[in-house]
């Protein structure tokens, strides 16, 4: 098993990662727990539910089983009143903890209810795909969406532990592994050539799903991903850079609607366009822009964006969070493993885009 801790002002939490963690989920609650409510959805308690429940009994507290619907259509306000409804309804108090088990969709809103009930009460984090394992359960970022805007309401709440168990990832449909595995690139190339250089390697690994290379991947990514956070725990600097690619993504999945595209398989192509724009922006070497397109392809990821106009992908990237005054910013890259974020012109951006027509 490997360890990585991630230390944020309000405390440290450590990260788990091993092959049959979720036989050991009893090692991470603290005995002053009262009850345990876990949160998952249909699809997820179907695989994992009865082997969770085995685990959580050798704590000896008493488990509340709370089924939210699957799918990020019902990440919302509803949801998270229905938990609140069932914790309220079985008395829980403030020293109930939440287990999370499931993909980001369950852990942003399992994550936001421990944030919220009784002014904030525990919760651990069984992320069980590999985009919730690399990215979503750790750094504390809890949210559900509004009919206005994905991710609009939420907070900072950090979980007292993530639990990583590396076999569940061996059930995920392939276009959930690619999409994961976009994001495990994405730390590569952000602070990490070696990094991307082995993923290179062994991206036939990965996508076969050998545990070993997947086990590493995973543990790689939680520790890039927890030096960045307990840097900057809440995105006042470095942790802009965890959103390489982003905007692009974040505009393909808003233009062709949310769900056509995964948000890793957005991300994927997303960093192959902020390649491309960080050769026209800071003299990102051209030679590499194919390194980047070859791996994001090999992952199973798909490398041609929509053929929009240029003012309608400006249009849908002005509504990205980190749009400021008007202007458009990205992470760029310098180089593999070096990148910054910068203000682009709408100009510029639009050669760019102009290139990928
Ligand atoms: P998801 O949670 O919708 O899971 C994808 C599908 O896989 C679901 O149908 C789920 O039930 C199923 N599933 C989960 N585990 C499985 C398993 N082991 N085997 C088979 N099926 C399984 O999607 P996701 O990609 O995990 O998460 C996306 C969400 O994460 C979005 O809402 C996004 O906003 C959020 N997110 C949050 C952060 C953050 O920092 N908090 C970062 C990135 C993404
Ligand atoms: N997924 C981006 C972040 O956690 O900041």
């Amino acid at each position: 098993m490997s360890v990585v801790s991630v230390q944020t002002p309000g405390g440290a939490y450590p990260i788990h990662v091993a092959a049959g963690r979720l036989a050991h989920l009893a090692e991470s609650i603290p005995a002053d727990v009262t009850r345990i409510a876990l949160v998952s959805n249909p699809t997820v308690m179907g695989l994992y539910g009865a082997q969770v429940l085995e685990a959580l009994k050798q704590t000896g507290k008493a488990v509340i089983e709370v089924s939210i619907p699957d799918g990020e259509a019902y990440k919302d306000w509803n949801t998270l009143n229905s938990i609140f409804d069932r914790l309220l309804g079985e008395r829980l108090d403030r020293k109930a903890l939440i287990v999370a088990l499931g993909g980001g969709v369950v852990g942003d809103i399992a994550g936001f209810a421990a944030a919220c009930f009784m002014r904030g009460i525990r919760f651990v984090q069984v992320p069980t795909t590999l985009l919730a394992q690399v990215d979503s359960s750790v750094g504390g970022k809890t949210a559900v969406n509004h009919p206005l805007g994905k991710n609009m309401i939420g907070a900072f709440y950090q979980p007292i532990a993530v639990e990583i168990d590396i076999n569940v990832l061996q059930s995920l449909p392939d276009r959930e592994i690619a999409a994961g595995l976009a994001e495990v690139i994405k730390y590569g190339l952000i602070v990490d050539e070696g990094f991307f250089q082995w993923c290179e390697q062994n991206v036939d690994a990965l996508v076969k799903r050998d545990p070993a290379a997947l086990a590493y991947a995973v543990q790689r990514s939680c520790e890039v991903k927890a030096e960045v956070v307990s840097a900057d725990e809440r995105e006042s600097g470095l942790r802009a850079l965890l959103n390489l690619g982003h905007t692009f993504g974040h505009a393909i999945e808003a233009g062709l609607g949310y769900g056509k595209w995964l948000h890793g398989e957005a991300v994927g192509c997303g960093m192959i366009m902020a390649a491309e724009l960080s050769v026209a922006c800071c003299g990102f070497p051209a030679e590499k822009v194919q390194r980047v397109r070859e791996l994001v392809k090999n992952i199973g990821c798909p490398t041609v964006p929509p053929s929009w106009p240029a003012e309608r992908w400006i249009e849908l990237m002005g509504i990205d969070k980190k749009a400021e005054g008007g202007q458009l910013r990205f992470v760029l890259m310098s180089d593999i493993g070096k990148s910054h974020v910068q203000a682009v012109a709408p100009e510029t951006v639009a050669t760019v885009l102009a290139g990928f027509q």
